[in-house]
């Protein structure tokens, strides 16, 4: 039978230090909310140590949002969400997580995380998990050497167990332990509804410190882990940017070893959720964002900006394009300068170039929109050219209309075609033409002016600098 884990994140903190509205919990990092990162490490831990986890995320603080979020977000599994009146301390928050989830008194093991330390991985976690089994130990605390030790709580060891001396309350000698306190535990779950029962608020902060469960006397040990990266906290804007320096690095460097070309991983930003086969090469300065997936071969230009796009093998993005929820097929090329909006599919082999914008258009294999030109709601058939300059005129101010072109048709530069309309295959489209009616397959069609032109008549007009001068 699979023991059972709960899983504490303690998320009712104020987050004064970070000077934002939003709740700490929900504060954006890499496409995602620090508490998100919290609850899939342990996610993952659960489901590689073979345990059954149940979450119970400890609100107070605009407990609302953060239930709504993580609703929304982990489907996967059951989730409670207790709330904690008062900030009256880590061990008050854990009581109010044991009194508001009722599941939770009858787990095995309970864990504690904070919500703030986004860059704890299951890892780990798993290192922990394992000392304390392999130890028979009844609770175990994350620890880490540091040589800035100020505000944490430092791990006095003694010969059996442990115990954890806040900042406030530590003597001089005390205060200068290198060792200290991740905020990470487990614990079994008898162990620490004991002691639960008897840790008061007799400290220099007047607060419930859950780090008093640990005893000197206990069969408890600290687990010191040999970076103290994975433990950053977030408490002010300094410490979110160096979370997401961190976080950037260690994303970009398991692509790297997976063998994805990134050329400056430091200037480099891919979110977690991105996913890129090895054979794929990225310039820097360049951002690809929630669920774009980039194939073998594929080439990211500096500066390109991608979000939830799909681009398939053998592409060339071309440098600051910028691409919403499109579909790029394999060898084509895009940019530099374009712009692909939601809704575009381009086939195999296109090309869109410089200064183009597409929006919900479909455009089958080998469509050439090379320069200056706006397609939106348009399906455009194989082999079709467009020259520069054209524009789909999708909108009379109420409704978007559809253009449709047929495969191999030839569209001169300069062209707007004014949806709905339908341009069948094989047709030709002079330059410079409005079309407002359809035209038929191999039809060839032109709408402009016919020119004027008169000798010597220049003059008329050029004034100032362009005058023409007049021979005497
Ligand atoms: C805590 C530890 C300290 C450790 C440090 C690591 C205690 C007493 N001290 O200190 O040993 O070195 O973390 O970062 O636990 N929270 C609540 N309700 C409360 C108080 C806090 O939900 O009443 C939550 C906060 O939102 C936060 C977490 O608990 O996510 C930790 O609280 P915080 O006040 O940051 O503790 P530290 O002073 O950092
Ligand atoms: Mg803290």
């Amino acid at each position: 039978m699979t023991d059972k884990i709960g899983v504490a994140i303690l998320a009712a903190g104020l987050g004064k230090r970070m000077g934002v509205e939003i709740a700490k919990p929900l504060i954006p990092l890499m496409g995602a909310k620090l508490v998100d990162y919290s609850i899939d490490a342990a996610s993952s831990f659960a489901s590689s140590a073979n345990l059954e986890v149940q979450f119970g995320i400890v609100v107070g603080h605009q407990k609302e949002a953060v239930e709504t979020h993580v609703k929304a977000k982990h489907t996967a599994h059951k989730t409670s969400f207790p709330v904690q009146k008062e900030q009256k301390g880590t061990a008050d928050a854990l009581r109010s997580y044991f009194d508001g989830c009722d599941w939770a008194k009858e787990t095995k093991y309970t864990m504690v995380l904070c919500a703030d330390t986004p860059l704890i991985t299951s890892k780990e976690l798993e290192e922990l998990w394992s000392e304390l089994k392999n130890k028979n130990l009844s609770a175990v605390a994350a620890s880490f050497e540091t040589k800035n030790p100020y505000g944490y709580g430092r791990i006095v060891r003694a010969e059996k167990g442990f115990a954890i001396i806040e900042e406030k309350d530590a003597t001089d000698a005390q205060r200068k332990i290198t060792e200290v306190n991740s905020g990470l535990y487990i614990f079994e779950t008898e162990l620490i509804l004991n002691r639960l029962k008897n840790i008061d608020s007799n400290n220099n902060s007047g607060e419930f410190y859950l780090t008093d469960a640990f005893e000197p006397s206990g069969n408890v040990s600290p687990v010191c882990f040999s970076s103290e990266i994975p433990f950053l906290g977030v408490n002010s804007p300094v410490q979110l940017s160096t979370a997401l320096h961190q976080l950037k690095l260690r994303t970009n460097e398991e692509h790297q070893a997976r063998g994805v070309l990134i050329l400056d991983r430091a200037h480099t930003y891919i979110e977690p959720s991105v996913s890129l086969d090895a054979g794929v090469t990225i310039y820097p300065n360049t951002f690809l964002h929630g669920n774009t997936e980039i194939k073998a071969g594929s080439l990211i230009e500096p500066g390109c900006i991608l979000k939830d796009s799909k681009i398939s093998s053998q592409v060339t993005i071309k440098a600051y394009s910028y691409l919403e929820n499109a579909e790029v097929q394999s060898q084509c090329a895009v940019g530099p300068y374009a712009r692909l909006r939601p809704g575009t599919k381009l086939g195999e082999q296109c090309k869109v170039g410089n200064f183009v914008e597409i929006k919900k258009a479909d455009l089958d294999k080998k469509v050439s929109v090379s320069h200056l030109s706006y397609v939106g709601d348009a399906e455009i058939g194989e082999n079709v050219n467009i020259g520069c300059g054209f524009i789909t005129c999708n909108y009379d101010g109420e409704s978007k209309h559809l253009t449709k072109i047929g495969k191999n048709s030839f569209i001169g530069s300069d062209t707007q075609m004014i949806a709905p309309v339908e341009v069948g295959e094989s047709a030709f489209v002079a330059s410079g033409s409005t079309i407002n009616q359809d035209v038929p397959s191999q039809g060839f069609a032109l709408s402009r002016a016919r020119q004027v032109t008169k000798e010597k008549m220049a003059s008329r007009f050029l004034k100032g600098k362009w005058a023409i001068e007049k021979k005497s």
